[in-house]
């Protein structure tokens, strides 16, 4: 019997010619499109609790959200789940929206964070692949809060692109951000996000983007018809609701009009599944 981790998926569809993986014990291989020409493939990745809640306002720093939905301890399920967020960064590069950046200080969007096992499997396959070591991290700001001595932005070997307005740009310079690269553009009209992700293709080459949220930035993205499919890990834990404010929610992907592309889970025993939805070709 191989690792107990290990995702056993049933594939409903074809999901695109698979990218191998970095340990077969551990990690189905998953398959991905080729990006379309002109803008990087953008899949989401995200963990929901039973009742669809994503996130809420903190009431602190020591509310968390994320550690709630995904029920505290660490047992089989949640490893799967934080080893397949890894592996997903291992395809291209790798997004965030500024608020996620700002709540959450140690942030970086690699394989292997701090306290992380290691996991140098996950480097060599990026690298056998022609993928630099680190993916890109591309942090979605408006206008331009983002904490200037944030790991992201300061970590030794990790490239950030910035994606902003030119309000966000200003408030850059003004917080003396001036390293990472930065896209200007007019990011809350529909086109000017779409060629934001066009400059990320043409201009850095991001062919596969892990957007890691938060669903502020899902519902942008997908209103401006970017968001590709994502990958959504629904675990066992219900939110209550009235217990906190500005509950956040994931997609009712059937009412989207998405395809459960894949769905897979722990055997056995697993109690958190985890689905592929990819939205459809025809947009509203
Ligand atoms: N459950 C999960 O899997 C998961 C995943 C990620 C995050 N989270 C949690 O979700 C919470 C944060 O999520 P959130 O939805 O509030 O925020 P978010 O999506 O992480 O970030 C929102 C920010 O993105 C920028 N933005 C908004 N619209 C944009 C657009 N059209 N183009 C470019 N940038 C745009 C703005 O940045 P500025 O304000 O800088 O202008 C905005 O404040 C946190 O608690 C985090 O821990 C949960």
């Amino acid at each position: 019997m191989g690792d107990l981790t290990r995702i056993q998926w049933t594939r409903y569809r074809s999901s695109g010619p698979e990218v191998g993986t970095p340990d077969p014990e551990r990690w189905a291989p998953l398959g991905f499109p080729a990006p379309p020409p002109d803008r990087p493939w953008i899949f989401g990745v995200v963990v929901a609790s039973a009742n669809g809640v994503v996130a809420w306002r903190r009431r602190d720093a020591r509310d968390d959200p994320v550690r709630e939905i995904l029920g505290g301890e660490p047992r089989l399920d949640r490893i799967a789940d934080r080893r397949l967020m890894r592996y997903l960064r291992t395809i291209g590069d790798a997004g965030i929206g500024a608020q996620t950046v700002r709540e959450q200080p140690t942030l970086i969007l690699s394989p292997q964070e701090p306290g992380d096992e290691r996991a140098p499997e996950l480097y060599a396959f990026r690298v056998a692949r022609g993928l630099s070591h680190h993916p890109r991290n591309v942090i979605y700001s408006l206008y331009g809060r983002v904490p200037s001595q944030h790991p992201m932005l300061t970590t030794p070997g990790l490239s950030t692109i910035i994606l902003t307005t030119p309000a966000g740009r200003s408030e850059l310079t003004r917080r003396g951000i001036r390293e990472p690269a930065v896209i200007v553009e007019a990011l809350l009209e529909p086109e000017g996000l779409e060629r934001a992700h066009a400059r990320l293709r043409a201009e850095h080459g991001v062919r596969y983007l892990a957007c890691e949220g938060g669903q502020t930035l899902f519902a942008a993205l997908r209103a401006a018809r970017l968001l590709d499919e994502m990958f959504v890990t629904t675990t066992d834990v219900v939110v209550d609701r009235a217990a906190h404010e500005s509950v956040l929610t994931t997609f009712d992907f059937v009412a989207e009009g998405a395809t459960l592309v894949a769905e897979g889970r722990l055997e056995p025993g697993g109690v958190y599944t985890f689905k592929r939805w990819r939205f459809g070709a025809a947009r509203r």
